[in-house]
């Protein structure tokens, strides 16, 4: 088995979650930029693929500054996810491909795909065997949840069959499917898997605070740790987390106005991105964004109102100015 270069003395690499809707790759570029060491598209239904759709391809573009990127898929049928897996690689050349076995949303569960398959985990394998033989130079990972439910735990008993059919790390999201994302995420059980495999196993689930990094690396063998919603609103967490490790304390956070101009940028880059859809024409689309981005600063309660009715730049670039007004700063 060769260990995957990221995981290269004991780095511990810190990945960005894929988030459905929010990791999108301007999203993803700042990450990086502010120390996310891997990264992964949002997941990509494996039949879409291959039906060519177009939107998908917008899902999966990434840059080459993003690298080590992976490109996520789920789906339930051997054959479909082997070959839409080939076309990922052979049209995008991602570093990994990652296999979605976690996710609890009902039009996923609908196609027995994403945690479903945790019910079967003999069929888990063979997913996993289909498209580690269809893409033979490239590494494949998975992703999972603990198990179905509490009376279902199947973390470690999984481990063992994606490692056996040739997965090259795997990531554990502490919580079962029947929890979705609330409630604690189970440590131990990841502590436990990861003693007990030879691939890096990535940890995942609640993850907020430099201090909660410090604390896993500690008590846990895991190779790599996965954060996500906290970054969704504090993209600077990975900046965080490396100052912390390399001198004792995380640096000064970022400025409301910094925050703010951040946002604004953002939206520019991603309203620049040639989108097909109509719906992509204003910013409509993007307030749950910016209400993930906002959540955590100070009044972000009362800003939540007023983004729900951003349209254009300029309501956005108004929302701003009126924010950095009431707390005292200035908005450049
Ligand atoms: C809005 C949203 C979208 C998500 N989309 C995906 C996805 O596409 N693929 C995936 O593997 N996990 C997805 N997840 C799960 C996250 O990757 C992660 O496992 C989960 O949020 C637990 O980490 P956290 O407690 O640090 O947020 C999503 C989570 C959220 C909140």
């Amino acid at each position: 088995m060769t260990i995957l270069p990221w995981f290269r003395n004991n780095k511990c690499p810190l990945y960005l979650a894929p988030m459905a809707r929010f990791t999108d790759i301007i999203f993803r570029e700042f990450c990086k930029a502010q120390g996310a060491d891997v990264m992964l598209t949002e997941f990509v239904q494996a039949d879409a693929i291959i039906r060519n759709d177009p939107r998908l391809w917008e899902t999966v573009d990434f840059t080459e500054r993003q690298r080590p990127m992976g490109i996520q898929i789920f789906g339930s049928n051997p054959e479909s996810m082997g070959t839409a897996a080939k076309l990922l690689v052979d049209r995008c050349s991602p570093d990994f491909i990652d296999i979605n076995f976690g996710c609890p949303a009902e039009r996923v569960i609908c196609m027995d795909a994403g945690s479903s398959m945790l019910r079967n985990p003999k069929k888990l394998g063979k997913v996993t065997a289909a498209v580690v033989r269809a893409v033979p130079q490239t590494p494949v990972t998975v992703k999972i949840r603990t198990g179905w439910d509490e009376d279902h735990i199947v973390a470690a008993e999984v481990g063992e069959i994606v490692e056996n059919e040739g997965a090259q790390a795997l990531t554990i999201h502490g919580r079962t499917k029947e929890q979705g994302y609330r409630g604690e995420a189970d440590w131990e059980l990841i502590k436990q898997v990861a003693s007990e495999r030879a691939i890096p196993v990535i940890g995942n689930g609640n993850i907020q605070t430099v201090d909660d990094v410090i604390r896993i690396r500690k008590e846990t063998p895991c190779a790599g740790l996965m954060i996500g919603r906290a970054a969704l609103g504090y993209p600077w967490i990975f900046r965080d987390i490396k100052h912390a490790l390399a001198h004792g304390k995380a640096p000064t956070p970022p400025s409301i106005s910094e925050r703010w101009l951040t946002i604004i940028d953002y939206s520019r880059q991603i309203m620049a991105r040639p989108f097909r859809e109509q719906r992509h024409r204003d910013l409509c689309w993007m307030r749950p964004k910016f209400i993930a981005l906002t959540k955590g600063m100070p009044g972000s309660r009362k800003i939540r109102g007023e983004l729900s009715s951003v349209v254009t730049l300029e309501d956005l670039g108004e929302v701003a100015e009126r924010h950095c007004e009431r707390f005292g700063k200035n908005y450049p």
